[in-house]
């Protein structure tokens, strides 16, 4: 046991000297704030969504059109939509300011240091390095030695917190997966130091906002800092952040910058988990279901059926009669190509480029991180899953592919969090909140509510080496 206790302090020290960074300000966010998406939404992704709520997307195409183009429609979608833009344009300055006053200074607390003692404890063991990423969290507010003196709460905790093991059993590996990071190179000759952007891309529900919020928090291009420029990071690639590659140079959203100077950070999810997401928030994404009682639905059933007769006979009124959530009814009224012979229920998606038709949800998927994994340009796939466990690596990994400085206070900050200010911890809250997502990430159930129809759909649809290449693998008995 001590052995394998010293080799995993050895491991979490060397992570910690590698990476070059002071682990002070790890301030978790609202991303696991639960309480926004009432009790349904993955504790992963609560909240990561940001300003975003599960109304903002509502029905029908001009709703479609804001979710894809809210940079141009501020003013109607103010409230609803997460306008990134307004985000940016608000926190940018008092990040940056930070950033370049945490970078001079030496950081405050060695916190990796004073965890350590406690790693050794008998009911974490297993749990070090969960128990390590609390401790950079602020969790123990800078003094774990007076929580381990109260035995009830430390029992308590050790209880709540899986082992790193069930934990990488469902992340697939020890490590993080980036893919692309071989295109840095070329992305570094193409494109001179100053010009450099990074700029945020992903499928909807696949942590794009959460990917944005660390980028924005702890990377800078130095260059541009220097030339009072900012500090080269986007919300969004300038394409728009869910436009499948295709659409690359077909959409502006800052009209003074070249599209090509963007590295694209992709961010990707783990599609079962992808799919329930998408039943509790489908964003532009149109297919015939009826969220309540088959979804996701890849190969439709007696129930798709049932309901597809209840539309054609009922109608709008049958269907608004029965929901009063427009949420609900459009689901259903809007067929999507969906007819009674449909072997898989088709999917049709509205980018702000142009609309396109899937096979299935699977397809869909597939195709979409496909156009990034074969395109002819530089870009950085990335792991939701990741974000959440590996944060700090996937961070200073991407920010050194576009050559940018990771600051050396690492910072979970996102929208509720003001740098600068007392929040620079994050909110008590937010740190409470992450063992909640420690505590249920693993266990959500990935086939919730799928047939074992649908289960093999998914099996013989989803592409294999995508699937492999980002270490996913189909759900099991042992790990569903
Ligand atoms: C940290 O401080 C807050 C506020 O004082 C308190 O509610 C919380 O329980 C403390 N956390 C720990 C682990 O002691
Ligand atoms: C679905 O319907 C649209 C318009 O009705 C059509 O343009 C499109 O080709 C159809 N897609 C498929 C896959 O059948
Ligand atoms: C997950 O959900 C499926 C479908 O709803 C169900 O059959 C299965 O028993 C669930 N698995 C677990 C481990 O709860
Ligand atoms: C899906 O959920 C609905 C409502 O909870 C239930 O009626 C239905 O049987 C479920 N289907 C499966 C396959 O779990």
């Amino acid at each position: 046991m001590a052995v394998r206790l010293n080799s995993q302090i050895a491991k979490v020290v060397l992570m910690v000297a590698l990476l070059l960074v002071s682990l002070q300000g790890f301030v978790w966010h609202r991303l696991l704030q639960s309480h926004h998406d009432q009790g349904h939404e993955h504790p992963m992704l609560a909240g990561a969504r940001g300003l975003s709520s599960r109304r903002e997307t509502i029905i029908g195409s001009q709703e479609d059109v804001r979710e894809n183009n809210n940079n141009q429609q501020q003013q109607q979608s103010r409230n609803r939509l997460p306008d990134e833009r307004r985000l940016h344009r608000r926190r940018q300055p008092s990040i940056e300011k930070q950033k370049l006053s945490l970078n001079i200074h030496p950081p405050k607390v060695a916190t990796a240091r004073t965890v350590s003692p406690y790693l050794k404890h008998p009911l974490f063991e297993g749990k070090e390095r969960l128990l390590t990423i609390l401790h950079e969290a602020h969790f123990f507010n800078d003094s774990a030695a007076e929580f381990f003196q109260d035995d009830a709460r430390v029992e308590a905790l050790a209880k709540q917190l899986p082992s790193w093991e069930t934990v990488t059993n469902r992340l697939g590996g020890e490590s993080p997966v980036i893919e692309g990071l071989e295109t840095c190179e070329t992305y570094q000759k193409l494109v001179p130091p100053i010009d450099r952007f990074l700029g945020v891309a992903g499928l909807f529900a696949t942590g794009t906002n959460l990917l944005a919020s660390l980028l924005v928090a702890n990377c800078q291009n130095d260059e541009r800092i220097r030339a009072g420029l900012g500090a080269g990071v986007r919300w969004q690639v300038n394409w728009g952040k869910h436009s499948p590659a295709r659409y690359r140079m077909e959409n502006k959203i800052d009209q003074k910058l070249k599209n090509e100077i963007f590295l694209p950070v992709v961010s990707i999810r783990h599609p079962y988990s992808w799919m329930q997401s998408l039943c509790r928030q489908r964003y532009s994404t149109h297919w015939f279901h009826n969220a309540k009682e088959h979804c996701p639905n890849l190969v439709p059933n007696d129930i798709d059926r049932k309901w597809f007769k209840f539309v054609q006979k009922y109608g709008k009124r049958g269907v608004k009669s029965l929901y009063n959530d427009p949420w609900l009814s459009d689901n259903l009224l809007d067929t999507a190509n969906f007819t009674l012979d449909s072997e898989v229920v088709p999917v049709r998606v509205r980018y702000k480029s142009g609309t396109l038709y899937h096979d299935s949800l699977p397809d869909m998927y597939n195709s979409w991180y496909h156009e990034y994994l074969d395109a002819d340009f530089p870009r950085l796939v990335v792991r939701l899953e990741d974000l959440v466990f590996h944060a700090k690596e996937v961070v200073t990994k991407v920010c050194t592919c576009m050559g940018g400085s990771v600051r050396d206070d690492f910072n979970y900050i996102t929208e509720t969090a003001k740098v600068g200010d007392e929040h620079i911890h994050g909110k008590q809250e937010d740190r409470t909140n992450m063992i909640k997502t420690f505590t249920k990430w693993h266990a959500e159930n990935r086939t919730k509510n799928m047939t074992s129809e649908d289960v093999a759909y998914a099996k013989e649809s989803l592409d294999a080496d995508l699937l492999k290449m980002f270490q996913y693998s189909h759900p099991s008995k042992e790990n569903p």
